[in-house]
């Protein structure tokens, strides 16, 4: 078991009552600072993010979209692969001019890049309009290390901790709407040989099951309607902890919170997810039957190269136990194209897993090199535009069949939470099924919010269309 450390409530009251001590110099001034929080990445940072906007709020600041107006900006990065680094250095190195401007601007970067020792050193070097960085260990310290930014003024570089901790009881301001994130645990402890997450976001830490709960049920008093239970791996969830609390366990106790609500969990890790996990899904009313179970790859010796932890056999074999529970369980994955050393007829195993599965959707990436991670190192001689080749044979096999498993919902009848608003004057509404399958349709504003049956009409590769009851 490894080690978790809590932070005190002492040392998070500490944090809350810098906030209010900026606050009450903010308070000062006529107007409000603007703020302004730009998130890259996965849904682990859009939840960080809300505790950002939390805290900024308690210390007094209001909210822009404009670059050039705010005083502050702060920019949660995601380091996952190499095109999510660079459109953060674009954006940042953009920000030299809003800077020149209004030279009092604060530049913070924060999240996974942050934690990365080369990001200190090219901000030093190259980047030196930004004024803050802490890594996802940091954030619940952001109101001290504002603080002493403001209070010294040199540049506050805070990446010291590699491990992380759990910290509770932090303030959070939600995006608006029917949908929320929750984060149930944080961390990895699977070292997937391409991947830097582990590396930045420290090791697997689960919240305690009272913490959740609490969680839970202040959403729903709050009307939210549909909740995603965030992991790198949920089907690890407890493990740290004292007791017998494991996921599924987890989810008959969500489950069994009073209200009208959907649960949803991501991601899976196939190597520990099991047939207990399967049946709970069938017991618990509330918990969508959606799983997100990402595959990489489907050869088994790039997958034992990617230290996964499994064998395509061993998946297959996986998604046939979901089926048998939920015939009708919508299946996502992630796959990533041109692993070092992945030949050909090894990418083409990964095509037959996507014919034998048919999954609803996919999310899908080219190999990305993370410095930093064994793969990184390994010989990789298939060139960008071969892999290029091989995404676009994937991607359009997937599309047919997306389009296809899409096509069989035409007719059919859907409980869909309706959560937001479109730009298309036919559509205005978009809406989500059980299984996470985008619908939109036509309808007053007042429905966003609601459960509604609809029939759908349409079908596309992305999206159905629904119709409301007349
Ligand atoms: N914890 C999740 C899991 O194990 O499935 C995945 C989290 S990761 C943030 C999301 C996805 O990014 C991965 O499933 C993988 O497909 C992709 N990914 C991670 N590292 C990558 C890399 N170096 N190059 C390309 N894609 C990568
Ligand atoms: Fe990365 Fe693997 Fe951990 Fe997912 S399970 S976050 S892919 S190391
Ligand atoms: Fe998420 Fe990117 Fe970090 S995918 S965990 S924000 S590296």
């Amino acid at each position: 078991m490894s080690k978790r450390k809590e932070v005190s409530p002492e040392l998070i009251t500490r944090q809350r009552e810098i906030a209010g001590e900026i606050q009450a110099i903010h308070a000062a001034k006529t107007t409000p600072p603007l703020a302004l929080v730009d998130t890259y990445g996965c849904q682990q940072n859009e939840a960080d993010s809300e505790t950002i906007r939390g805290y900024l709020r308690d210390m007094g600041y209001a909210f822009t979209q404009s670059e050039a107006e705010a005083d502050l900006i702060i920019i949660n990065t995601c380091a996952v692969r190499e095109n999510a680094e660079n459109r953060v250095w674009g954006n940042v190195g953009a920000l030299t001019h809003t800077k020149k401007a209004k030279p009092e601007q604060i530049i913070v970067l924060c999240g996974c890049m942050a934690q990365q020792e080369s990001v200190a050193k090219k901000v030093e070097t190259s980047f030196r309009h930004v004024d803050l960085v802490f890594g996802p260990h940091a954030l619940w310290r952001l109101p001290e290390l504002l603080q002493k930014f403001m209070t010294e003024q040199g540049r506050i570089v805070e990446i010291s901790d590699p491990d992380g901790v759990i910290a509770e009881n932090l303030p959070s301001l939600r995006t608006e709407g029917p949908s929320a994130w929750l984060t149930i645990m944080y961390g990895c402890n699977n070292f997937c040989s391409f991947c830097i997450v582990p590396h930045v976001r420290g090791r697997e830490r689960s919240r305690t099951p009272e913490h959740i709960l609490a969680d839970v049920r202040r959403l729903v008093a709050d009307g939210v309607k549909d909740i995603t239970l965030l992991g790198q791996n949920v089907n690890s969830y407890g493990h740290d902890l004292d007791g017998n609390a494991d996921f599924a366990w987890l989810l008959q106790q969500i489950n069994a919170v009073p209200g009208d609500f959907r649960i949803r969990f991501m991601t899976s890790h196939p190597k520990d997810a099991s047939e207990r996990l399967f049946e709970t899904m069938v017991a618990c009313e509330k918990v969508a039957k959606h799983l997100h179970l990402p595959v990489q790859a489907g050869n088994s010796r790039v997958l034992a190269e990617m230290n996964r932890g499994y064998t395509k056999a061993q998946y297959l074999a996986l998604i046939a136990a979901a089926r048998k529970h939920m015939p009708n369980i919508v299946l996502t994955s992630d796959i990533i194209v041109g692993f070092p050393g992945e030949t050909e007829a090894e990418f083409e195993d990964t095509l037959d897993v996507l014919e034998q599965v048919r999954f609803d959707a996919l999310f899908t990436f080219i190999f990305s090199p993370r410095t930093g991670t064994p793969a990184a190192d390994l010989p990789d001689p298939v060139t960008r535009a071969e892999k290029q080749r091989w995404f676009d044979r994937m991607l359009s096999l997937q599309n047919q069949i997306s389009t296809d498993r899409h096509k069989a919902y035409i007719g059919t009848t859907e409980r869909i939470l309706i959560d937001g608003k479109t730009d298309d004057a036919r559509y205005p509404l978009k809406a989500r099924t059980d299984g996470g399958r985008l619908v939109r349709l036509a309808g007053d504003e007042s429905l966003i919010g609601e459960f509604v049956d609809v029939e759908i009409t349409d079908a596309s590769t992305w999206s159905l269309t629904a119709q409301l009851p007349l």
